[in-house]
């Protein structure tokens, strides 16, 4: 028995189920740059970045440096009673970077979860209004607010209710909801008549606080919604006083080769969720929004002990250093075009290989039945398994999505060997080569 089996079966018993998707049994050890290794020393090339969290790569130098320097000066004190040094600092450094244009605030907080939370409470408190629009395919969190606000999995509202009230959820605008033949427009206007039903049979506009959205979903399969059904929701926020509300969680901090998501759409949010790869994957979140909506609340109404912790914020300030010396956004849009160029070269071969959404260095890749079309669970769990025990770390969405977003400090030959290995486990996919893994039945969404 290796170290891996031992630590995991020394975990099992003390481990609750619910809180991990599970995939292959390694127990991570180390990281550097886009790589891991595992207790029994296995290297692997990251192509999930920790869920998104480490878009500056594993212990990156300058951000390791940041976090150790802080540790011997002061470890915590906390910014709910105190400003402490380096979150006074990094506050408007962070509000400056935001797509809001006039003054804006923001506030602290632990997860990408709690800063969805915010968005409920802020929103709230500033428009008066009790109701709050989400999507289908969404994922929020996971705390009961941001729980509520999902929609990607059954388990997220299974056995838990009540969930939050005030909370409506309308169809995200994804390609598997098109109609055969229908053109841009016609499925535009028809997932915009869906969004707009309920605000026509029960749901008044105006005891509606926010429309909150991922530009580009992250765990509802790498999707992003069309142009003109962004621009057409937000026109009807706007119209009705509603507040337009993004989460950059998963999709921020240059994962889509610009700062922030919604950069892509050219339109302003009202406020807007950050976190994961904020502190490179330290515990830090914030919400960040106009200033008058910022103002709307009142302490204690969104604080936490921890939250803007003095190695957080640290790490934070390293991040955001690291991103701009090091190019990282126009990397991020680099080496995405270069591998949505190698999805579209392998699917002229494999022709399992479906739909190819690729933006910035950050894929959703469907995997089908090539007879039919529709999703192929078994193949897409072949071909990830396949992967790891070639030597890289990829996940599923929606059981036929390959998740693929490293990190952005990825270099060209590791990327390249990332290549060699998915073209390999297509080839052998094709090939027949390939079985379902012991405990496929239990892996993955
Ligand atoms: C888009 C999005 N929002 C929010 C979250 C929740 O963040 P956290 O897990 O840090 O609470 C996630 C996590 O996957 C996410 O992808």
């Amino acid at each position: 028995m290796g170290d891996n089996e031992r630590l995991l079966a020394n975990e099992a018993p003390a481990f609750s189920r619910a809180a991990r998707v599970k995939y292959y049994n390694i127990v991570i050890r180390s990281g550097k740059g886009a790589v891991v290794t595992d207790v029994d020393g296995n290297d692997y090339i990251g192509l999930l970045a920790s869920a998104s969290s480490t878009n500056t790569g594993h212990a990156h130098p300058h951000v390791v440096k940041a976090i150790q320097d802080q540790a011997a000066r002061l470890i915590q004190y906390t910014a709910a009673y105190f400003a402490t040094e380096n979150e006074a600092k990094l506050a408007p450094r962070l509000a400056a970077l935001a797509p809001i244009s006039g003054p804006k605030a923001l506030a602290w907080g632990n997860s990408g979860s709690d800063a969805n939370d915010a968005i409920i409470k802020f929103s709230r408190a500033y428009t008066g209004r009790p109701n709050i629009v989400s999507f289908t395919g969404a994922y929020h969190g996971s705390t009961y607010g941001s729980q509520t606000l999902s929609a990607v999995s059954l388990n997220m509202s299974r056995k838990i209710g009540p969930m939050l009230p005030g909370v409506v959820k309308v169809p995200f605008p994804d390609p598997w909801k098109r109609l055969k033949g229908e053109t841009d427009d016609a499925f535009v206007d028809r997932m915009f008549a869906a969004f707009k039903l309920p605000f026509e049979t029960y749901l008044p506009a105006e005891e509606t606080a926010a429309i909150l959205i991922e530009p580009i979903q992250g765990d509802g399969g790498i999707v992003k919604a069309p142009q003109k059904f962004m621009e057409k929701i937000y026109k009807f926020a706007h119209d009705n006083g509603i507040l337009f509300a993004v989460d950059e969680v998963n999709q921020g901090m240059g994962r889509t080769g610009k700062w922030w998501s919604i950069e892509n759409f050219g339109l302003e949010p009202d406020l807007m969720s950050v976190g994961k790869s904020l502190a490179s994957g330290m515990p830090l979140s914030a919400v960040i929004g106009r200033q008058e909506i910022m103002d709307s609340l009142g302490a204690p109404g969104h604080l936490f002990t921890t939250a803007g912790n003095p190695i957080t914020t640290a790490a934070a300030m390293a991040t955001i250093d690291v991103i701009e010396d090091e190019h990282l956004i126009e990397r991020s849009a680099k080496l995405g075009k270069r591998a949505e160029k190698f999805f579209r070269d392998e699917r002229e071969k494999f022709p399992f290989i479906g739909d190819i959404r690729m933006y910035g260095l950050n894929g959703g890749i469907d995997i089908i039945d090539p007879e039919t079309g529709k999703p192929d669970a078994d193949a897409t769990t072949k071909i990830i398994y396949r992967v790891f025990e070639l030597g890289a770390i990829i996940i599923s969405l929606k059981t036929n999505v390959l998740r693929f977003q490293p990190p952005l400090v990825i270099t060209d030959e590791q990327l390249e060997k990332a290549f060699a290995i998915l073209n390999q486990a297509f080839t052998d996919l094709a090939a027949g080569k390939l079985s379902l893994p012991d405990n496929a039945a239990e892996m993955g969404w």
